[in-house]
C-alpha cells in the first residue's frame, strides 16, 4: 500500500483521508442547496429549456449565417468552450453545407478595434446577435447592444427585432425589460444560477445550438457526471478528489493551479475553466467574515505548445504549482508521418509513427519529467472529445469548484470583487444612483496626482 504520494512535495493519504467528514459535510450541504439557491445541478434536467433553445435555434438557423455573440466574463467563456471544443476547428471558414450550424463570433471585449471591423465584415442582413447578459446592465455588454441595435435599424429599418435574441434574467434587469418592449426573441436565465454557472443554460446552449452542436449530448453527458459525482465518500467521487487535491495543494504554498490540456479543442474549455476558478474562490473573506484573501491563482497551458514556452519554469521554478493534465485517449485523425529521410539523423526516427503517438509520448514525458523534479501534477483522462465527454467535463468542473468552495470555508457564488469593479465604471461613466462611485473615484483621482507632483519635486 503506498501511503505517500510524492516526497518532500508530495502528500500523505492520510492527507486525503483526513478530510473526509468535511467532505460528507459540505456534500450534504451542496446537495440541499441544489433545491435552492445553487441551480446549476439542475439545468441539465431542465426540458422546458432545451426545447425552448432547440425551437428558436432551428428557426434562427434557416434565416441566417452568422451568429455574433455579445456577453462578457460567464455569459461568454461556457458558449465559446463548446463552440472552440466541439466544432471544425476551422468552423467558420467552411462553406455553409459543411458546417452543422452558422458561423459564430464571441464579442467578449469591447475594444473598439476589434469590435467594429468585425460589423463592417458581417453581411447584417444574415446575421443575428445574441445579447447574453444574466444582470442585464453590464456596461460592456449594454454599449454593445445600443450599437448593433442602432447599426441594424439604420440598415434593415423595422426588421433589426428579428436580428436581436436577449438572454437575460426572466423577469428582472434593463435589458429584460427592453425585451419585453420591444417583443425580441428572449431566454432566460435562471436567478440562482451564476454567470460562471450558467454553461448549460440559454447562455451557453443556445449558441451551442446555432453552431450545431448536439446538445441533446451535451446535457446527457452533465446528468451522467452529476450522478458519478452524487457520492460523499471521497474515493468514489472523482471530482471532490480533484477539489481535495488542488485544496492540499494550496495548503502546502502550492497557489498556482495550472490546468494543461492536451488538445487544442480544450483551449477555450481552459479559459472557461480559470474563470470559474478564480472568480469562485479568489475571496477576501471566509464565510465567518474573517480576512482569508483565499485562493489560487488558475493558468492555463497548452500541450504541447507550452512545453515549449512555460515548461522550463514548471519543472524548475518554484514549488508553488499543482498541474491538472487533461488527456484525451482517442483523437479524430490518426496522421502517419511518413517514413522519409530514414538515414538523416534526428529526423528518420519519426517515419512509420503517427503525430498522436507523438502527441501522447510529449505528454507523457512531460509528466515524469514533472515527476522527477517532485511537481504535484495529476490527470484527468476523457476517452475522447464529443458532446457528451464535453458535458461530462464542464459539469465535473463546476462540481469542483463548489465543493472546493467548501474546503477552503468561502462562498463560491459570489463575486463581490467583480461587482465593485463595475459600480466603479458605472460611476465613471455617470449611471444614475452611482455618484457616491463618481465621487469617490474624483478622490481617488486626486491624491494620485499628488503622489506624482511629490514624485517630480523628489526628482
Ligand atoms: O460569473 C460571473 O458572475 C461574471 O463573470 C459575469 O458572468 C460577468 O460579469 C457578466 O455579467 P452579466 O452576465 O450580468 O452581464
Amino acid at each position: 500500500m503506498i501511503n505517500n504520494i510524492g516526497r518532500e512535495h508530495g502528500l500523505k493519504l492520510g492527507d486525503i483521508d483526513a478530510l473526509q467528514g468535511r467532505a460528507v459535510e459540505i456534500h450534504k450541504n451542496l446537495q440541499a442547496r441544489r433545491k435552492t439557491d445553487i441551480g446549476f445541478y439542475n439545468l441539465p434536467y431542465d426540458k422546458k429549456l432545451f426545447k425552448d433553445v432547440l425551437l428558436l435555434s432551428k428557426e434562427l438557423t434557416d434565416r441566417f449565417d452568422n451568429l455574433v455573440v455579445l456577453g462578457i466574463g460567464g455569459s461568454s467563456l461556457g458558449g465559446r468552450a463548446v463552440f472552440n471544443g466541439l466544432c471544425h476547428p476551422y468552423h467558420n471558414l467552411l462553406p455553409r453545407d459543411k458546417r452543422k450550424g452558422l458561423r459564430v463570433f464571441f464579442c467578449d471585449n469591447i475594444d473598439p478595434d476589434s469590435f467594429s471591423p468585425l460589423l463592417k465584415t458581417l453581411n447584417l442582413k444574415k446575421t443575428v446577435f445574441n445579447v447574453i447578459t444574466k444582470s442585464g446592465g453590464t456596461a460592456e455588454t449594454v454599449a454593445q447592444f445600443l450599437v448593433i441595435n442602432d447599426l441594424l435599424k439604420k440598415r434593415l429599418g423595422r426588421k433589426y427585432r428579428n436580428h436581436i435574441v436577449i438572454t437575460t434574467d426572466p423577469v428582472k434587469g434593463p435589458l429584460r425589460k427592453i425585451a419585453a418592449d420591444e417583443c425580441f426573441n428572449s431566454l432566460p436565465v435562471p436567478p440562482n444560477v451564476g454567470g460562471r454557472y450558467s454553461v448549460f443554460s440559454a447562455a451557453g446552449l443556445f449558441p451551442s445550438a446555432m453552431a450545431g452542436v448536439d446538445i441533446k449530448k451535451l446535457l446527457a453527458g452533465a446528468r451522467q457526471m452529476d450522478e458519478t459525482v452524487g457520492a460523499s465518500d471521497i474515493w468514489k467521487n472523482p471530482t471532490y478528489m480533484s477539489a481535495i487535491l488542488q485544496y492540499l495543494a494550496y495548503q502546502r504554498g502550492k497557489n498556482i493551479s495550472v490546468i494543461m490540456p492536451y488538445s487544442n479543442a480544450l483551449r477555450d474549455f481552459a479559459e472557461w475553466y480559470i474563470q470559474l476558478w478564480a472568480e469562485s474562490l479568489g475571496k477576501r473573506v471566509n464565510l465567518k467574515g474573517a480576512v482569508v484573501n483565499a485562493g489560487t491563482t488558475p493558468i492555463k497551458a497548452i500541450g504541447t505548445t507550452d512545453q515549449h514556452s512555460q515548461l522550463q519554469l514548471y519543472t524548475e521554478g518554484p514549488y508553488d504549482k499543482i498541474i491538472t493534465f487533461i488527456e484525451v485517449k482517442k483523437f479524430d485523425n490518426k496522421i502517419p508521418i511518413p517514413e522519409i529521410y530514414k538515414d538523416v539523423d534526428g529526423v528518420g526516427y519519426l517515419g512509420g509513427h503517427t503525430m498522436d503517438e507523438l502527441f501522447k509520448a510529449e505528454q507523457m514525458a512531460t509528466k515524469i519529467a514533472l515527476a522527477k523534479k517532485g511537481r504535484m501534477n495529476y490527470t484527468i483522462t476523457i476517452p475522447e472529445i464529443n458532446p457528451f465527454t464535453i458535458g461530462q467535463l464542464l459539469f465535473f468542473f463546476e462540481v469542483q469548484t463548489a465543493f472546493a468552495g467548501g474546503l477552503f470555508e468561502i462562498n463560491p457564488f459570489d463575486q463581490p470583487g467583480v461587482e465593485e469593479g463595475k459600480n466603479l465604471t458605472y460611476g465613471i461613466m455617470g449611471k444614475r444612483g452611482y455618484e457616491k462611485m463618481t465621487a469617490e473615484i474624483k478622490d481617488q483621482s486626486k491624491r494620485r496626482d499628488k503622489q506624482y507632483i511629490i514624485g517630480e519635486d523628489r526628482g
